[in-house]
This record gives C-alpha cells, structure tokens and sequence, in this order.
C-alpha cells in the first residue's frame, strides 16, 4: 500500500502568500510532484488547515482541483478552517455527529479520519462524543488501523507549539491505549515540522507541510518560529507487517546527485570511499 499525506496546504486568495509562499501554487506543485512520481498511489490524504482562514472560495478551489485527480481523496480539518463552511462545500465528509469523521477501506487494514477542530482556538479538540466514536469504531473495524487528524496528540517540548495541540490527549491517549494492538500508525500535522514519536507504542509521524515551514525553536517560551526550510509531502509504504514514511521535500532547489553521473563520482571519491 502506498499513501501519500499532505498536509497544512493554508490555501489562500490565490496570489496571497504566507512567508512568501503561495499556498495554491504550492499544492498544485505539491500535487504535480508527488502524483507523478507516485502515479501507483492507492490514496491521498490531506491533514487539516485546508484553508487559512476558512473561506469558502478555498474550499471550492479544492473541490476542483480534488475532483480532477483520479484516485481516492481524504480530508482531515484543522485549526485554520472553519467546519461549517468546509461541510457547505463538502456536505459529503459529514459523520452521523456533524463532525469530519470517516471509516475508509485502505488496501492494508481501514483508515479513520478524525476530526480535531473546536471553534474560536487554535488547539484541538476530541470532545466525548467523539471519543465515543472513535471507541466504538476501533472496536468493530477490521485493523489494521491508520489514525489521520490534524493536531498532535503529543507534546512537542516546545511551549508555544504545546499550547495549541490536542488539549484531550489524555483522553485521547487512554483511547489509542486501549487499541494499541489494533492501531499501526497515527499520521497528523498541525505543527508545520517533521516530527515522530510514539504514544502507548503506537508510532505517529508529521511531515512539514505544502507550505511554509516552522522551526524546532527549544527555548522560546512564548512565540511561534517560522524557517524557510523547503517546502513537503509524506509518502506512506505499508504492509502487513511493516510501515515505512518518507518525507520528500519538494520544494528542495538544490542538487541532486545521481550515482554513475560525474558529479556522484566527486561526492562518492570523498565520503564514500574508505
Ligand atoms: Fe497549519
Ligand atoms: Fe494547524
């Protein structure tokens, strides 16, 4: 099985940036990239803050742009888009409970797509509903299971970032506990870094983003850091047995070195060679 996560694409008013980066430009090139170099991939998954400001021309623009691809699309909602105005576009990607919430078949075992978003905050949420939901789903899905939300369920260790993420994670966390055995891999965004850990054993993993980029910034008790660190997706391998996650920063302007070509040569006669 092969997934590809993006993640954070922030759309905007189209030639509206953030830290100087187009946001609609950068999910067409996002796409463009990893649909060609991945034309095998059994499904796309988008992890929250679809929109910047969660207006509803970006979610039609997206609708337009998901409709031309021709695989599987799955959204998750993030802190930057407003739920109500996503399901006026999307009336489809509504759970029982009005939540973005949803069982899907995946070729290896069933993906859950939840739902993390509280109104007026840019932390997350999973209120008891929810988690009854998402108790009661993991009880009767076939595993194995690929949890994909936006907000970690984590801390990251760093203060600004920690305030924002997902405030019921212990609740949360007693959940993903309980199914440990079932749940393989929990795939999330929300703070624009390539992160991974696990939680009750259970492995997660976030790639930057489409967009702009954050920073690891250990110390900064109050602000949020921006880099301009390059631009990326997550490319998801799976099996049976096993799951494997690449970051692939697209964005990347610099060389790259294929063995066999003379530039390799160079790079190979002074690092490789013992
Ligand atoms: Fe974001
Ligand atoms: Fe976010």
């Amino acid at each position: 099985m092969k997934l590809l996560q993006l993640t954070d694409i922030h759309l905007t008013k189209p030639g509206e940036t953030i830290g100087g980066r187009e946001p609609n430009q950068n999910l067409q090139a996002a796409l463009t990239h990893a649909l060609s170099h991945h034309p095998d991939a059994d499904g796309l998954m988008i992890t929250g803050d679809l929109s910047d400001w969660g207006d509803k021309a970006d979610y039609e623009r997206l609708k337009d742009t998901l409709n031309g691809l021709d695989l599987p699309v799955h959204l998750c909602i993030g802190n930057h888009d407003e739920r109500d105005v996503f399901l006026s576009v999307f009336p489809d990607k509504a759970d029982d409970n009005g939540f973005v919430q949803a069982v899907v078949d995946l070729p290896v075992g069933t993906g859950l797509l939840l739902d993390t978003w509280g109104p007026d905050s840019h932390a997350g949420f999973y209120c008891e509903t929810r988690q009854s939901w998402l108790d009661d789903t993991l009880s009767e899905v076939v595993g194995p299971v690929f949890l994909f939300m936006h907000h970690n369920p984590v801390p990251i260790g760093i203060a600004p970032m920690d305030k924002i993420m997902l405030q019921d994670a212990d609740a949360f966390g007693q959940i993903v506990e309980k199914h440990a055995t079932k749940i393989r891999h929990i795939f999330h965004g929300h703070c624009h870094l390539p992160l991974s850990g696990s939680l009750y054993g259970v492995p997660f993993s976030a790639p930057r983003g489409t967009n702009h980029a954050g920073w690891p910034d250990f110390g900064n008790e109050g602000n949020l850091s921006a880099s301009d660190l390059p631009e990326s997706y997550a490319v998801i391998l799976a099996d049976e047995s096993s799951v494997m996650v690449h970051m692939v920063e697209y964005g990347y302007q610099g060389e790259i070195r294929r063995e066999g070509s003379p530039d390799y040569a160079d790079w190979n006669r002074l690092t490789m060679v013992r």
